[in-house]
């Protein structure tokens, strides 16, 4: 039997995380020895906040999954080359609605042309989760909404903080 550890890639911008991510990241450590999550080093992408500042909220928002690792991680250029360098088997994403579905299809075929060894595996979001978006976080936070409950606390301080709310 294989004792290589199954490790997973849960990729993305999370600029910032929500409880959607979190959801997700949650539901990847059951069936996965260790996740990393690993926000992508995009310095053409307009963001709120660096990614020197994402890893930290990651840092800190994370739960102590029981049985599983979870490590945060940032990359630059090809998924799959990142994946490959990690030993990672599988990458996750998670899919909110049909809408979602479509562009994470694109994504999925074009990296296993890229990599055909390594699967993406989709997890659907729990219901609560369904209708969260990061984009959505930030555009109800900066115009005065309220955002309690789709965020972690620690995250909602943070773009108070930012945006001087
Ligand atoms: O949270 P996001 O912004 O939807 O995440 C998108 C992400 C980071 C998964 C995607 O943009 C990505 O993998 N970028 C790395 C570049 C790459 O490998 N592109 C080819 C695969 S389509």
């Amino acid at each position: 039997m294989s004792t290589e550890i199954r490790r997973a890639i849960y990729p993305g911008s999370f600029d910032p995380i929500t409880n959607g991510h979190l959801d997700i990241i949650e539901r990847g450590c059951k069936l996965f020895d260790e996740v990393v999550v690993a926000v992508l080093n995009n310095p053409d992408k307009n963001s709120l906040f660096s990614v020197d500042e994402r890893l930290q909220m990651l840092r800190e928002v994370l739960p102590k999954a029981e049985g599983c690792r979870i490590r945060v991680d940032s990359f630059q250029g090809l998924l799959v080359e990142y994946a490959a360098a990690q030993n990672a088997r599988a990458i996750v994403r998670g899919i909110r609605a049909i809408s979602d579905y479509e562009y994470e299809l694109q994504m999925a075929l074009m990296n296993r042309r890229l990599s055909p060894g390594l699967e993406t595996i989709f997890l659907m979001s729990g219901e609560t989760y369904s209708y969260i978006s990061s984009r959505l976080v930030k555009q109800v936070f900066t115009l005065g909404g309220r955002i309690e409950g789709l965020v972690p606390p620690l995250v909602e301080e943070r773009m108070r903080e930012k945006l001087n709310k």
